[in-house]
């Protein structure tokens, strides 16, 4: 039989009632929020999908685990069971512990990093290009030129683009590129997957010129889950063996355990160079914690450990990619202008043409948010000129970004189909009134990372 829903491969044990709230009460909340969804009160979303990080349901097995957490300071057992189990996922020989992915990232350059160096990435995630950044290097984005097209289908859409990272590499060399990364899925381009053989590729050319290379695995499971469904010769491999086939081609990652993890909290740097090692572990001392748990609780460990291996199951990865598959292609065939193909971990909607009436200075993105939120009681976020728009140095106003997105993330585990639906016929729904919707413009806004607490107020079109 074909199934029109993909059908969740778990059973529910424990449930979270979600308080209703009326439409009322979302427009007073809005308002009340400066019209941005990062101000207003968790309580008062229906469906929440600000972000698939940290949000995910633990299994019964990984809560069975949180009770079998050996909180000794020094060599506590839930250490000995993580190191063990992402050094056989992964392939790498040590296992350094952090409290989230973007201490990793800071952890692992802080050692190999130095001022006026260049990192390139397929893409940076923006936590890495701030790290990067902060040890006054430059962070350089290599994605092919497909990923800068929403409505462009193309199968591994996050890949590295091979001629420019050649051209760098050959360029500036080893002094001036301590590293390479590459961000499995690329979540900044819409969560799409790499290759295998532009993984390969990189690979080639990072040995040609012997500088390391380094995944930022935060979803490396889906990333694998998408190898095997779409990468010739992978249909029969296994997802497990996928994967340390991916980490073999490279010397170290860093990792979000809230993504590909299923935890609410955790991460790592995984690595072989034995002096890398050694001076991260002595700054995660200083910064973090003792190296048998490194900012997290004994019971985190074990959480993780447990997530770990759930999460190359091909029956959990299967529902998860459909899941979220199913939503965009509900809003697609409605003729809602969405990212394609649709990524792992969300969909991500075009806001310029979603609502073309709307220009990039009024936040179109926004303008989807602030509705989606207010008229359903969903909460997705604007990856656009509000988070991403820069000001012009000579005469300080603003320029926009490339793409106007909005980005729905499907949190791992926790909505139901029937939520999914509810999402994809409220975006419908609005996407037939679209016309109606009003821009936006910024009232207060800080000097940094602005979308996080800017204050805006509706203006007519
Ligand atoms: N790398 C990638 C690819 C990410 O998506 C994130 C976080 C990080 C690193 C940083 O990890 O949050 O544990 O410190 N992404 C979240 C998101 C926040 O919503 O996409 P962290």
């Amino acid at each position: 039989m074909a199934m029109k829903f993909p059908s969740e491969p778990f059973k529910i044990k424990v449930v979270e009632p979600i308080r209703t709230t009326t439409r009322e009460e979302r427009s007073r909340l809005i308002q009340q929020a400066g019209f941005n969804i990062f101000n207003l009160p968790a309580e008062s979303v229906y469906v929440d999908l600000l972000t698939d990080s940290g949000t995910a349901a633990m299994s019964d097995q990984q809560w069975a685990g949180i009770m079998l957490g050996d909180e000794s300071y020094a060599g506590s057992r839930n250490y000995h069971h993580f190191e063990k189990t992402i050094q056989e996922i992964f392939g790498y020989k040590h296992v350094i512990p952090t409290h989230q992915g973007r201490m990793a990232e800071n952890l692992l350059f802080s050692a190999c990093v130095r001022p006026g160096d260049i990192v390139p990435n397929n893409t940076h995630f923006d936590t890495t290009r701030a790290n990067v950044e902060f040890y006054r290097a430059q962070a350089l984005d290599l994605p092919v030129v497909a990923a800068r097209t929403p409505s462009l289908p193309h199968p591994f859409k996050g890949n590295m683009d091979l001629e420019k990272l050649a051209a760098l590499l050959q360029e500036k060399g080893r002094e001036k590129i301590p590293l390479v990364l590459m961000t499995i899925t690329n979540n900044s381009v819409g969560g799409q997957p790499v290759s295998l053989e532009n993984i390969r590729a990189v690979r080639d050319l990072c040995r040609l010129h012997q500088i390391p290379l380094f995944f930022d695995a935060a979803r490396f499971a889906e990333n694998a889950f998408f190898i095997q469904e779409r990468e010739p010769g992978y249909r029969n491999v296994p997802i497990p063996e996928i994967v340390r086939e991916i980490f073999s081609l490279g010397d170290g990652c860093t990792m979000s355990a809230k993504k590909d993890g299923l935890v609410n909290i955790g991460g790592f740097v995984a690595l072989n160079d034995d002096s890398l090692a050694e001076e991260i572990t002595h700054m995660l001392i200083l910064v973090e914690g003792f190296p048998t748990y490194g900012g997290m609780a004994g019971r985190d460990l074990e959480a993780i450990s447990i997530g770990l291996r759930e999460v190359l199951d091909e029956n959990y990865l299967s529902f998860r990619i459909s899941q979220v598959r199913y939503l965009g292609d509900q809003l697609d065939q409605a003729g809602v202008p969405i990212i394609k193909p649709v990524g792992g971990h969300a969909v991500f909607l075009d806001a310029s043409a979603f609502l073309p009436h709307i220009p990039p200075d009024l936040f179109p993105g926004q303008a989807l948010v602030v509705a989606l939120y207010k008229d359903y009681g969903i909460r997705g976020v604007e990856i656009g000129s509000l988070m991403f728009g820069r000001k012009d140095p000579l005469t300080g106003r603003d320029l926009p970004a490339p793409n106007e997105l909005v980005r729905l993330a499907i949190p791992r585990r926790v909505y139901t189909n029937m939520h999914i639906s509810y999402v994809a016929e409220s975006v419908i729904d609005l996407f037939s009134r679209a016309s109606s919707l009003k821009g936006l413009q910024i009232v207060h806004e800080a000097k940094r990372l602005r979308h996080f607490t800017a204050r805006l107020c509706e203006v007519g079109p």
